[in-house]
């Protein structure tokens, strides 16, 4: 009955369900049963005494007993930062191993739901054994698991709570998740069903985002400010671009980034903060967490012994010839320091046509390029014991999947067929 279980289980009993409320503090027990709140949100004292009156909401010390006359089991106690840094689970564990003993005395199906938010396989790894252990039945007899992550925002929770972006439901085993899914019959939002792992990754995912983008924002707003600028009206027309800036885009795993603009304008960024003696922690390591991701490719092919490489593509995206900073030569630059063979292979590059700024960068990084240039898919597989996909238009993936048997593939790009393969030894960047 903190933030997350008090304002979930007023607005549950205001669609009609009957809440029964599970804290150890009995303060908070008594303060729910006399029809109040027992945390400081906007509008929940309201929501509460509702709830109560229409005999919807009660609170309880007695987990047992909860169990005994529910049908499923919301878990929202804290999990806090324990001193080591590591997630305190101690309450989790309690009340997991209380559901579990109650469900010893009860022989109707029972679902319980974690909400707290957890680390990545938690829910599969931690809680299902010690629940299935302690109620003496597994998972499928008459017993369901499932992580459903909150999105709540404190001081807008009730409104978040019947207006979320989504509903995010993440089964564990084969059981499905229906019985949580029916809960939230009458909130207008997208359900998806997922696994518990990926629906507690999520919820990282969600609250790292929103921490970047204050941070970015500010970052921004500390750099324009310190030039005489007012960011504010900056970040207002940044925001008017729903394309690229308030979009998907560029929220896809993959590779590394580079090309003419992006790294330069970086730089850029970071030097004016510097002159305007303006510190910018984030913004001035993303080129470093860049090259860490660059790195990550190159280990990856290294861990497979030093053996002929075929590399597809080279610029630094699909379909242009601009190789300027491209994050596939400078993989190629390193591998070919470390003397792997190396044969390359992207339709767009054509060296022979290569001027300006384009082919200065090339002579600079890699003079010998022209070497390892070959001209079909057929010609840069031949003798290769590692695939590297930067990138590849689907014929020349066609073509890769057709060769990749037997050989090791490092896939940079998110080609879902060669994973499936049975005799490939495959590695995907960010999967
Ligand atoms: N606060 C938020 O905005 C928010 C949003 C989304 C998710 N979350 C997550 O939800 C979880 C709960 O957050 P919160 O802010 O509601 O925490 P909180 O500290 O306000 O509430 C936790 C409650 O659990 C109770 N509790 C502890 N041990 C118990 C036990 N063994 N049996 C029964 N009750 C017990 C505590 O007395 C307390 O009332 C956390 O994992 C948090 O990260 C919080």
């Amino acid at each position: 009955m903190g933030y997350v279980g008090a304002v979930s289980g007023a607005c549950f009993a205001r669609m009609g369900h009957e809440v029964i409320g599970i804290d150890v503090n009995r303060g908070k027990v008594d303060t729910i049963n006399t029809g109040g709140s027992p945390v400081v949100e906007e509008g929940l004292s309201a929501l509460m005494q509702e709830a109560h009156t229409a005999g919807k909401i009660s609170a309880t010390v007695d987990p047992i007993e909860a169990v005994l006359r529910s049908d499923i089991s919301l878990v929202s106690v804290g999990t806090p930062t324990a001193t080591d840094g590591t997630q305190a689970l101690g309450a989790l564990d309690a009340v997991v191993t209380s559901i579990g003993q109650a469900l010893r005395r009860k022989s109707e199906p029972h679902t319980v739901v974690v909400r707290s938010t957890v680390m990545p396989r938690t829910t599969e790894d931690r809680i299902r054994p010690s629940l299935e252990q302690a109620a003496g039945r597994r998972l499928g007899d008459r017993l369901e698991l499932s992580f459903n992550p909150e999105f709540l925002r404190e001081g807008a929770a009730i409104k978040d709570f019947f207006h979320p972006p989504f509903i995010v439901v993440g089964g564990v085993g084969a059981e499905g998740c229906s019985q949580v899914n029916a809960l939230y019959n009458g909130i207008d939002a997208p359900i998806f069903s997922t696994t518990a792992s990926i629906a507690e990754s999520l919820k990282y995912a969600c609250n790292a985002f929103h921490a970047v983008k204050i941070t970015f924002a500010n970052e921004m707003g500390a750099v324009f400010k310190a030039i005489g600028l007012d960011s504010r009206e900056a970040m207002r027309l940044f925001c008017e671009d729903r394309d690229l800036n308030i979009s998907p885009a560029y929220l896809r795993p993959g590779f590394a980034f580079g090309g003419s603009c992006l790294p330069k304008e970086l730089r850029a960024i970071v030097g004016m903060a510097k002159s305007a003696r303006v510190d910018l922690p984030m913004l001035s390591n993303v080129l470093q967490s860049n090259d860490q991701h660059i790195a990550r490719a190159f280990d990856m092919i290294q861990r497979r012994g030093r053996r002929k490489v075929a590399l597809f593509g080279l610029a630094f995206k699909p379909g242009t010839d601009d190789l300027r900073e491209s994050p596939l030569v400078t993989l190629a630059e390193r591998l070919i320091g470390k003397g792997f063979e190396l044969a390359i292979f992207d339709r767009s590059v054509d060296l022979a046509r290569l001027t300006g700024t384009n082919l200065e960068y090339i002579e600079r990084e890699i003079p010998h390029l022209d070497r390892l240039v070959t001209n079909s898919a057929e010609e840069t597989l031949a003798g290769a014991r590692t695939i590297v996909i930067g990138h590849a238009p689907r014929d020349v993936v066609d073509s890769i999947v057709g060769a990749a048997a037997g050989r090791c593939v490092i896939d940079l790009q998110g080609v879902s067929a060669l994973k499936e393969l049975p005799d490939v030894d495959y590695e995907g960047i960010c999967w």
